[in-house]
């Protein structure tokens, strides 16, 4: 039977995140298809979902399109439908332009607009109906990050039934900067409606606990508070990561293998550098790209020798701060190839496009030396991926201190992302490191990657949740 009267199939365990796992795709001829979604949230849980007999409630990426539920890559999907004005005030708008960049220490100036506001309530009660007649009697909705967190609470009100589980993908602010939020005690009462509230470092959790007693006055002992109604909750950490086995698995299948000697071969390079990130201002591409600009014109890299490859997948493009960031990148990286290229071999390798998972593990398999020198950053997958592709031991990683895997990763060379000479510093060490020390530090942060994959992160924050 279904309570909510509609044709939804229902699930044990359902999961609500703002992206479906697939977005829809126009081609040049106008037929539509299927994408993987980007973005480490989905790269997390299809594999959790494709193991787990779950439904995921999400949006399909389209304006204005009603989809039936429907079945993909051995995940229930149901799509959530989104209108042209609601892309552009809850999606472009409150999640993109204002939680985003605040909950990255505003590394960009967030907008606040109450038009903004309004929209990202209503998406957000479509969002808790939706999971509400897909979840079970006594089920269990896990809501997924920044999009989606007034979904606890709503979810509460429609299924007292229900266990409620959130988690946060990105960092969580320190309290400075979320009383900014003129929408601040809505929020913190939405995140605090879920049961169990997961974020990605201890600190988050604590900023979280902390507003909860400091702004709204609640009581909170260690990890747990108290609703008003007398209710309790928890809030802790769960590092995300990656299905490190399937990554190792890919990256030394004989396609990836070879695929991987093809790029060394096109590139023709003693030492290869490389960065893969969504085109977005948290990821720190600006002063990465200088550094590297500025160590091939000082010949500290001589350009005759050595590439760095970036790789930026497009992202969230109608958004005005992404748009100077394309800009910018672009500028500077034509900059860096006029002044320090010679005909037939630019020193940067810039690829605006998306690729399919073998694709990348090809390339991470191919770099000498992985770049991952974020400003702000909730986990950082990119970096993970690349430790578990590298099964030969070898192979460096640079890592920001501001990304979350950096609490994890302590055998990178870890570098503060604002410091252009100390990461140019970093990049040469890395680059110049001896075989002893390179697998010395892989060895390492491979084991770490190894013991603490995706089921660890899903089957701890399951078990714990499940507890309450
Ligand atoms: P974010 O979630 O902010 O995008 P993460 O590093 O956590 O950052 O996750 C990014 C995910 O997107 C990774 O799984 C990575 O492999 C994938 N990805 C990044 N760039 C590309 C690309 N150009 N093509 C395909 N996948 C990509
Ligand atoms: C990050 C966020 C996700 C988001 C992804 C891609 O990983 O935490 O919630 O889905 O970026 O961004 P997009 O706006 O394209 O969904």
């Amino acid at each position: 039977s279904n309570e909510a009267g509609t044709d939804t199939p229902r699930a044990a365990l359902v999961v609500v995140a703002n992206r479906l796992a697939v977005e829809r795709t126009t081609a040049a001829d106008g037929s539509a298809g299927w994408q993987t979604s980007p973005g480490g949230l989905v790269t997390a849980l299809v594999p959790i979902m494709q193991a787990k007999d779950g439904a995921w409630v999400g949006w399909h990426g389209a304006p204005d399109e009603e989809l039936e539920p429907f079945h993909h890559d051995g995940i229930d999907m149901i799509p959530v439908a989104l209108s042209a004005g609601e892309v552009e005030e809850y999606y472009e708008g409150m999640s993109n332009a204002t939680f985003w960049p605040l909950y990255h220490d505003s590394v960009a100036f967030p907008e606040f607009h109450r038009e903004w506001w309004d929209a990202y309530v209503a998406v957000n009660r479509r969002f808790a109906e939706a999971a509400a007649s897909a979840a079970d009697d006594n089920g269990t909705v896990w809501v997924q990050d920044y999009q989606l967190q007034l979904v606890p609470s709503m979810l509460r009100e429609m299924r007292p039934d229900l266990r409620i589980g959130f988690f946060l993908h990105i960092p969580f602010p320190p309290s400075e900067l979320f009383q900014q939020l003129p929408w601040r005690r809505a929020v913190l009462e939405g995140l605090a409606g879920a049961d169990l509230v997961g974020f990605q470092v201890p600190g988050a959790a604590t900023n979280f606990l902390n507003l909860l007693r400091r702004r709204l006055g609640w009581d909170t002992h260690r990890q747990e508070f108290v609703r008003p109604d007398g209710s309790r909750g928890r809030a802790a950490a769960y590092p995300i990561s990656i299905a490190t086995q399937a990554f190792e698995d890919l990256a030394n299948s004989p396609e990836v293998v070879e695929r991987a000697a093809q790029i060394r071969e096109d590139l023709a390079a003693e030492t290869v550098f490389l960065g893969v990130d969504r085109l977005d201002y948290t990821k720190g591409l600006r002063q990465r790209v200088r550094a590297f600009g500025e160590l091939f014109t000082s010949g500290e890299l001589d350009p005759e020798k050595v590439v760095f490859v970036q790789v930026a997948t497009p992202s969230r493009e109608r958004v005005e701060e992404y748009k100077r960031l394309r800009d910018d990148i672009e500028l500077l990286v034509g900059r860096i190839n006029g002044d320090s290229g010679q005909l037939g071999r630019p020193p940067i390798h810039y690829l605006h496009q998306s690729f399919p998972r073998d694709e990348m593990a090809a390339l991470y398999r191919a770099a000498d030396v992985m770049v991952v020198t974020p400003l702000r950053d909730g986990m950082n997958l990119v970096a993970k991926e690349y430790v578990a592709c590298r099964s030969d031991n070898d192979g460096a990683l640079v890592l920001s201190e501001f990304a979350g895997a950096a609490r994890e990763l302590k055998q990178a060379w870890q570098v503060n992302p604002y410091d252009i000479d100390g990461m140019k510093e970093a990049i040469l060490a890395a680059g110049r490191a001896g075989k002893q020390e390179t697998r010395r530090r892989m060895r390492a942060l491979r084991k770490q990657v190894a013991t603490h994959d995706i089921d660890h992160w899903a089957e701890t924050f399951l078990a714990d949740l499940d507890a309450i």
